[in-house]
């Protein structure tokens, strides 16, 4: 199975395409996560995305679907994936299409996880990040069994340096001028599901999953 997880920053789409990965044994692929990941080992490809991740603005295209596309040619991508973060532009969205029908293959499913604004500043004020494992919490919702600490790894959680405030703020502006359009680009594929991303973590797992089956 094929998934793309659409919806704003910090509208729970890592935390549902973790569990879905789970469920359904299939990798998750955050872009997010990969820039993160290359930030902290200091490659080329790191240092040319923090400069954009830090402002809130988005890291070009030619430097993403690149790397995207080299991701889901690996083997572990055989029997499908869950993309987190990526496509994010219409270009994105584009290439993804076609890189996949030049395989015979094609998204079955497109999730949006719906946000209103006013929700997703809180949810990133009480977000923890693990830098090491890629694992998220929440200080209200899903706090750590011990403070600042990962369950799975042990590694300190850290609070992400694009989640302040102000960062939030523009990252939201990007995501309404450039990622939003990306709803009709797949409501016209007829794959497009939306779930409502403010109830509980579990039962918008719940949502999809019935989505899904
Ligand atoms: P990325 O890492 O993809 O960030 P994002 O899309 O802004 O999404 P987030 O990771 O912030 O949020 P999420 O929706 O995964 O929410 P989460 O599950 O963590 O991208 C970061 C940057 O990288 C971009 O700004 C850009 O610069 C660059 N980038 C990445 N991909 C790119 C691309 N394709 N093209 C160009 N640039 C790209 O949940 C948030 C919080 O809420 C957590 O604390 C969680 O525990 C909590 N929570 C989750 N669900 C619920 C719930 N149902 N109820 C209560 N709390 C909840
Ligand atoms: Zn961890």
């Amino acid at each position: 199975m094929k998934i793309i997880m659409l919806g704003a920053p910090g509208a729970g789409k890592g935390t549902q395409a973790k569990r879905i990965a789970n469920k359904y044994n299939i990798p998750h692929i955050s872009t997010g996560d990969i820039f993160r990941a290359n930030i902290k080992e200091k490659t080329e490809l790191g240092n040319k995305a923090k400069e954009y991740m830090d402002k809130g603005e988005l890291v070009p295209d030619d430097i993403t679907i690149g790397m995207l596309l080299d991701r889901i040619h690996k083997d572990d991508c055989k029997n499908g994936f869950v993309l987190d973060g990526f496509p994010r532009t219409i270009p994105q969205a584009k290439s993804l299409t076609n890189a996949l029908s030049e395989l015979g293959e094609k998204i079955d499913y497109a999730i949006n996880v719906d946000v209103p604004d006013e929700s997703i500043i809180s949810r990133m004020s009480g977000r923890r990040a693990c830098l090491n494992c890629g694992n998220t919490y929440h200080i209200m919702y899903s706090a750590p069994k011990t403070e600042n600490v990962c369950d799975n790894c042990g590694n300190e959680l850290v609070i992400r340096d694009d989640d302040k405030p102000e960062t939030v703020k523009k990252r939201l502006e990007v995501y309404h001028d450039q990622t939003q359009p990306l709803i009709d680009y797949y409501d016209n594929e007829k794959i497009l599901a939306s779930v409502d991303g403010t109830k509980d973590m579990e039962e918008v797992f719940l949502d999809i999953i019935a989505v899904l089956e």
